[in-house]
């Protein structure tokens, strides 16, 4: 399905991110270790990296150079990284396993579990804030305000508690589709439009259609989450499969149905991607990220 130069590429920026969240996170021996040893398991060796393959393709268009779109990739993946210690929590969707291994709150505990989140949000905003990041220091602070919102009550963290708010409940289909917009798609659309501002060629119709574009794929990415935990199993998600049904979560599964639910991501695919219809050659990462998003097994 994907071809060898893209499964190069994604492997690149996996391996980058991976390198530039080692070196942002506080190694394991400086006070307090045990937090910091924390913090770095719930970011390294594990994740598909969606988030920082979306800013690095997103700059890809704009002309931003690499080493600042991995400082963009790092911030919304550590914001990404606290959401799903959060997420796992006995407060929240109470999970022990994800990226194959015991969540945070089990490997350490509850109280640590909380300031990791805490400290991998600050870290967040620390990399993104970094002074000169880019040139233009307007466009810099835009930057920073945008992962701010949807980081916030009007995004991911509302999200979570409309999720919270909904358990049990048959939410419309509009309502569900408020829901995870904010949760999932929030981050998602933060990550191609900071990608895309990191580059000098970042210009209103590009910046709009990247931006439309983004909505979109935010949306289709927990669609297809949902699928996959009614479809797939365990070992293959590294998370707990079925777990929406154990916690009577409305998901676009339980409103519409698999076969439906299914027939959606699809025209999301294109919808998506007829967004990207006015962007030459310098979009086909994205294009190609997209496809992936929808047909990937976990
Ligand atoms: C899972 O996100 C949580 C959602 C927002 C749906 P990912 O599927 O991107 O999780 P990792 O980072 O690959 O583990
Ligand atoms: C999580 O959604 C969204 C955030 C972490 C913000 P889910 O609860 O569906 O994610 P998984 O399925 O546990 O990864
Ligand atoms: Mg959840
Ligand atoms: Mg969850
Ligand atoms: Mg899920």
């Amino acid at each position: 399905m994907t071809d060898a130069r893209f499964a190069d590429w994604m492997r690149d920026v996996q391996q980058r991110t991976e390198v530039a969240l080692g070196r942002t996170l506080p190694p394991n021996n400086v006070v307090p270790d045990r937090l910091h040893e924390a913090m770095r398991y719930a970011c390294l060796e594990g994740g598909k990296r969606i988030r920082p393959l979306l800013a690095h393709a997103a700059g890809a268009v704009t002309g931003a150079p690499p080493e600042v779109l991995d400082k963009v990739a790092c911030a919304v993946e550590l914001i990404h990284a606290y959401s799903l210690v959060h997420d796992d929590m006995p407060c929240m969707d109470d999970d022990t396993l994800r990226r194959g291994k015991p969540t945070v709150h089990v490997e350490y505990d509850e109280a640590t579990a909380l300031l990791v989140g805490d400290a991998l949000q600050s870290l967040a905003f620390q990399q993104l804030a970094e002074p000169g990041l880019i040139p233009d220091a307007g466009r810099h602070i835009e930057m920073v305000h945008h992962l701010a919102i949807a980081a916030g009550s009007r995004g991911m963290a509302g999200g979570q508690a409309i999720d919270l708010q909904s358990v049990g409940q048959m939410l419309t289909r509009e309502a569900l589709e408020v829901m995870h917009v904010h949760k999932t798609g929030a981050l998602i659309r933060a990550a191609v439009c900071l990608g895309a501002q990191a580059g000098g060629h970042c210009h209103g119709d590009v910046l709009r259609s990247l931006d439309h574009f983004s909505r979109r794929v935010g949306l289709l990415f927990q669609v297809v989450d949902d699928i996959l935990d009614t479809e797939s199993d365990t070992a293959t998600l590294g998370k707990t499969a079925g777990k929406d049904a154990e916690n009577d979560k409305p998901t676009y599964v339980t409103i519409l149905g698999l076969d439906e639910a299914r027939r959606l991501s699809l025209e999301l695919e294109a919808e998506a991607l007829e967004l990207l219809s006015s962007l030459d050659g310098r979009a086909d990462r994205m294009r190609e990220l997209t496809r992936y998003i929808v047909h990937r097994r976990f």
